[in-house]
């Protein structure tokens, strides 16, 4: 029996995210697990089952390793413990890249194995034409452009990109790009203010920022770094919690117990009924 109950609420869908062009912020978020997702369903518009997941979750260096495999499986534990926000799965580094209908099959399986409604993927210029070819064929599309995790190979690093007027020219092409070719959303990821708001203006569908500014039509953060579970988080993440600290308090109360003899007590323990 699941722990989740399915609910009754609807989902919201990709042409209700699309309508919120210039309207209410959307509110999006990371998730990778059920009961994370459970608690988040309720304050959040769009879930992104994240290849973040690669990093936060498995302790990767970064996404390259991130396989369909661990995608579909979060895919499924997020969507079993969510039922009002729309869920949204990263297609991993190389689920995408060869050909569009690689990408195609791909994205079927991760639609069809998790029950998501939409996939992610990173949109480099090449990539418009994929993004086309799947929503043509029935499968809703989040763009992804600025700066790209799974570019870290060819980068060296995790570089924020439009800084200089060219690449910022180049950041804003590919947004329309990922657009024109029927993307309902676009993840903005890593660009100046000024980026952001050239996009934001400049495309009919709304942008996702994270560390883009407020000129973007809704946010997106990886839940555990806003959560305070790490002791680095990028400079554009705002801290809402301590779970680091939350966590190793209440560790720290149980071991001190255990060998206190302190745990379990009465309250915690089972006891043999007496024979009458
Ligand atoms: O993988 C991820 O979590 C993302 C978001 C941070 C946008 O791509």
């Amino acid at each position: 029996m699941s722990a989740y109950s399915s609910g009754s609420a609807k989902r919201t869908t990709p042409q209700q995210i699309l309508a919120r062009k210039g309207g209410e912020p959307i509110v999006c978020l990371t998730a990778y697990t059920a009961p994370m997702a459970a608690i988040l369903d309720e304050a959040c518009d769009l879930l992104l089952v994240g290849d973040s997941v690669g990093m936060v979750v498995h302790g990767l260096p970064n996404t390259i390793g991130v396989t369909m495999e661990m995608m579909i499986l979060h895919g499924q534990a997020v969507m079993r413990a969510s039922h009002r926000a729309l869920v949204a799965v990263d297609m991993p580094f190389g689920a995408y890249e060869g050909s569009k209908e690689v990408a195609y099959a791909n994205a079927i399986r991760i639609l069809k194995e998790t029950g998501a409604q939409a996939v992610k993927v990173e949109s480099g210029p090449e990539i418009a034409e994929t993004i086309a070819y799947l929503t043509r064929r029935g499968v809703p599309v989040m763009g992804h452009v600025g700066l790209r995790p799974q570019a870290v190979l060819m980068e060296g690093a995790f570089r924020a990109r439009g800084k200089r007027s060219d690449e910022a020219a180049c950041v804003v092409a590919e947004a329309r790009a990922a657009a024109a070719a029927g993307a309902f959303c676009v993840v903005v990821e890593g660009v100046a203010e000024a980026v952001a708001r050239e996009i934001t203006a400049g495309i009919p569908v709304p942008t996702i920022g994270i560390g883009a500014s407020a000129g973007c039509d809704g946010q997106i953060l990886v839940t555990e770094d806003m959560l305070g579970l790490f002791e680095w988080t990028p400079k554009f993440v705002r801290r809402y919690g301590d779970l680091r600290g939350e966590i190793a308090r209440a560790v720290r109360g149980y071991s001190d117990e255990v060998r206190a003899r302190a745990f379990p007590g009465a309250a915690e323990t089972y006891f043999a009924r007496q024979k009458a």
